[in-house]
Order: C-alpha cells, then sequence, then structure tokens
C-alpha cells in the first residue's frame, strides 16, 4: 500500500573500529539524520529541503548522496513516480561519524516506507551503497551498521556477507568531533598501498582478539585490541588533532582506549559505564578547548536496532 508521506531516522555509525578498517562498524544511539519522502509530481528523485547543513550540501539530486540512493531504490523497483526529499542532518560533515551513510540510508528506508515497504532490510543495501560509493566508495563499515543496528561484520557488499556481532553489556562510547572536517577521501589518500607482511600480521591477531572479545562481552581486551591497529592509525594520525593528548584524557578519566572513528577526525572513547563516557566526552571536550579548539562531544551507548521509518497513510 502506497502512503503519503514517510519519515526515516538513520543513526551516526562508527566504522573500523580501530583495527576492522573498512570490515567493521557500529551503530551509536542518539544522533543521526532524519529524512521525509513525500510523492513528487515530476518523474525523479528531487531534494526539496535541506537543513542542519550550514548550506554546505548539494541540492543537485545529482550530486546529493540521499537522491542518490532514493534514485537507485526507484530503480531498482522499477517506480516512475517521482519522489521528493527533505533532510534534517543531524550529523556534522566529513566528520568520521557516519554522515553520509546516515543520509543514504534514511533516505531508502524512507521512500520504501512510502511505498508501503515492498522490500526487506538486506534487499535495501544495494540502493544505501549507491549513495555511499557517491563519496567514499563501495564499503559498507558504516552502512551495514546504520541499515541493520548493533556492531556488524561486513566482510563484502552484499548482505550475506554482513554478521551482526554481540554488543558487550554496559559498553559506552564517547566522542569527540573538532571543528575541523577531514574528508573521507583525504584520509584514505594517506594510507599505504602495500603493508609488511609482519604488520599483516598483527592487524589479523588484532581482529580476531576483538572479535573474541566481543563474544566473551570483554571490554577491557576489546579497547586494547581497537586500539592495536598498526596500519591505519599511524598513517592518519596526523590529521587527528592532538590524538596523543586526547587518548591520554580519555584514560585518565576511565575509558579503556580510544581510537578514530572512521576516518576521523571524531576520536571514540570505549568506556564500561555511561556515567564514565559522559566524564570522559566532557574532559576531551575541555582537553581541545584548553588547546585552543573548538569541539562537540557526544556519548550513548550502541543502538540495537538500525534506522527506522514512520508512515502517515
Ligand atoms: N572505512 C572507511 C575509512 C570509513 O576508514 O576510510 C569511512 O568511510
Amino acid at each position: 500500500m502506497l502512503n503519503s508521506r514517510a519519515e526515516a531516522f538513520a543513526p551516526a555509525t562508527v566504522a573500523n573500529l580501530g583495527v576492522g578498517f573498512d570490515i567493521l562498524g557500529l551503530a551509536i544511539a542518539g544522533s543521526g539524520d532524519t529524512i521525509i519522502a513525500e510523492w513528487a509530481d515530476e518523474p525523479g528523485v528531487h531534494i526539496a529541503g535541506i537543513e542542519g547543513d550550514g548550506g554546505k550540501l548539494p541540492l543537485d539530486p545529482k550530486r546529493n548522496v540521499a537522491s542518490i540512493a532514493a534514485a537507485a531504490l526507484l530503480k531498482q523497483l522499477e517506480v516512475a513516480q517521482g519522489v521528493k526529499l527533505y533532510l534534517k542532518k543531524g550529523l556534522p560533515l566529513s566528520s568520521g561519524l557516519g554522515s553520509s551513510a546516515a543520509s543514504a540510508v534514511a533516505a531508502v528506508v524512507a521512500v520504501n516506507a512510502l511505498l508501503g515497504e515492498p522490500l526487506t532490510r538486506p534487499e535495501l543495501l544495494p540502493a544505501c551503497l549507491e549513495g555511499e560509493a557517491a563519496v567514499s566508495g563501495y564499503h559498507a563499515d558504516n552502512v551495514a551498521p546504520c541499515l541493520f543496528g548493533g556492531i556488524t561484520l561486513t566482510n563484502g557488499i552484499t548482505a550475506d556477507r554482513i554478521r551482526s556481532l554481540p554488543v558487550p553489556r554496559g559498553l559506552y562510547l564517547a566522542f569527540i568531533t573538532p571543528h575541523i572536517e577531514v574528508p573521507t577521501s583525504t584520509a584514505r589518500a594517506v594510507l599505504p598501498v602495500h603493508v609488511p607482511l609482519k604488520a599483516m600480521v598483527q592487524q589479523t591477531g588484532a581482529v580476531a582478539e576483538l572479535i573474541d572479545a566481543l563474544y566473551r562481552g570483554d571490554i577491557p581486551t576489546m579497547a586494547r585490541a581497537m586500539e592495536s591497529d598498526n596500519v591505519i592509525e599511524p598513517a592518519r594520525q596526523h590529521l587527528m588533532p592532538y590524538m596523543a593528548d586526547m587518548r591520554a584524557i580519555a584514560k585518565q578519566q576511565g575509558a579503556y582506549g580510544l581510537v578514530i572513528s572512521g576516518a576521523g577526525p571524531t576520536l571514540c572513547a570505549v568506556c564500561d559505564d555511561e556515567a564514565v563516557a559522559r566524564r570522559v566526552a566532557q574532559a576531551l571536550r575541555e582537553g581541545y578547548a584548553a588547546r585552543g579548539m573548538g569541539s562537540y562531544s557526544r556519548y550513548g551507548g550502541v543502538l540495537a536496532e538500525g534506522s527506522r521509518a514512520v508512515v502517515f497513510s
């Protein structure tokens, strides 16, 4: 059954979890993007309005990840009728919180809801990836947790290669986003093309240790394994202001570890208590302020469910 209007929320996500470059990610409770979808008189997908982006995102539907993803869904379903989207950005751009994935997923979930939910969650993945790919290439480590929720392993870009991993009880994360933008393309351009065999062995060992820690609900070991990234973090660290200082501050306040969230510059501290995460987030903000930098802090648990829609018939 077609609906007249649908609104979808899609959460912020942390890609990589330190060592799991392009394969691990999790959904964060609290922050995200919202998209309202309605039918349009003209065919195609139209961006009817964007708020919360400071005027930075393109209204051109061929360049906006939300409309690109929605158009991919309409094409997949062979829907000729046009759709218009209103985008409410809740996430900062180029910040390492999966902003583009959230817009793409919210658009696809909203349009699927507008159409009366013809597709299942896994069937929505290809259209979401089309949107995300427009800005950061075909990798599903943000899109998968955004769409499905929880902590995900994405060993490929098809739904059958995505696995839901256990979320340790009591896991809370603190985030600090300094007021600078680091485009994903910039953060990927600094990465090594070749990795020495020794580094590969250490990295795969750390990923295995991290996954084992998730299954055992062992947050200290989880954090240590996340921090054991000896390939991506060393190459990107110079793009993250005062990262070593922020790691020290987070640990002084009770966090077990701190890693780059996605491609940065947001940093993510791993905690086992909500009050500790709140304290860590505040200390990190004060840490940047003391170094003359503005920042935005947040904290929260892992969001078990992914993007959700409400419809108006
Ligand atoms: N895995 C990606 C990266 C996430 O770190 O570049 C950002 O899109």
